[in-house]
């Protein structure tokens, strides 16, 4: 992959552990110490991100003494990617040396016991967007031609996580997120069906990340922001300032437990 060649010249270590971004999400990135910043249009092959809310960069650095690349915007498939472009970066930071991912995102809330602005870590998720990057020919250099999902989402990370929340004075719940290609909000039938099947978290992003991890052996942490209650819960729209502003709002809280979790991890 050129991108892995000519990030290799730029940076100035391996990264143990890649952070991707979502929506409204970006904070974390201003946290690394020695920070190297590449645009995703000087990388090679790398799909710009053109949603609201996403920067569109790459930054390493430092958290607490661990080498960091936090991918801040990602790829989603409602801009028209494919899902192998979706899941470039997350192949990317794996050939660059990561073992591990962290993937954020903003979502919408399911579960009745959620509220906005809830943190949510993902235990496993629905994959409805017809599509998968594993799709096509098998690439025996990154993983097997049928990946075992059974712990997508790694229990000894969600325990560290719940754990770092616990400290810093919130809970930490977790939930399964269901996967949609978007760009629309559900509707509230919609919602219905996929609370009826077991999901507490609807998004537009994640699992062709999640599902590019696994394959290669990546260990994966995934964690929700609540940035509004799922269509139809409350007698209200959704708008994307809304999920925008609410990612503003637990700014702190976010950037604090990714701060605390990262390092443990990497
Ligand atoms: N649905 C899908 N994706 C989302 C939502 C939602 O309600 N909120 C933030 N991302």
């Amino acid at each position: 992959m050129d991108a892995v060649e000519s990030l290799r010249d730029r940076l100035p270590g391996a990264p143990s552990v890649a952070v991707i971004l979502g929506s409204g999400l970006g904070a974390f990135a201003e946290e690394l110490t020695g920070a190297v910043t590449v645009p995703y249009s000087e990388i090679p092959g790398w799909p710009a991100s053109t949603a609201v809310g996403h920067a569109g960069k790459l930054v390493f650095g430092k958290v607490a003494g661990a080498n960091v690349a936090v991918l801040s915007g990602r790829a989603h498939l409602y801009e028209g990617y494919t899902a192998q472009q979706a899941a470039f970066g997350t192949r990317v930071m794996k050939r660059l040396g990561a073992h591990s991912i962290v993937i954020t995102n903003a979502a919408g809330g399911i579960n009745l016991s959620y509220s906005q602005g809830a943190l949510v870590a993902i235990s496993d998720h629905i994959n409805l967007q017809g599509v998968n990057p594993l799709a096509g020919p098998n690439d025996d250099s990154l993983g097997p031609r049928f990946p075992d999902m059974s712990e997508a989402y790694n229990i000894g990370y969600r325990a560290i996580a719940r754990a770092e929340a616990k400290s810093l004075g919130f809970e930490l719940p977790e939930g399964v997120y269901a996967a949609l290609l978007g760009p629309n909000y559900e509707t509230p039938a919609e919602i219905r069906y996929l609370r009826t099947i077991g999901a507490d978290l609807v998004g537009m992003s994640t699992a062709p990340e999640v599902i590019a991890a696994n394959h290669m052996g990546m260990k994966v942490l995934a964690i929700s922001c609540v940035t509004n209650m799922a269509a139809g819960v409350l007698d209200q729209k959704i708008d994307h300032e809304e999920v925008l502003e609410t990612g503003r709002q637990v700014r702190s809280r976010f950037t604090a437990l990714l701060k605390a979790v990262v390092p443990r991890i990497a």
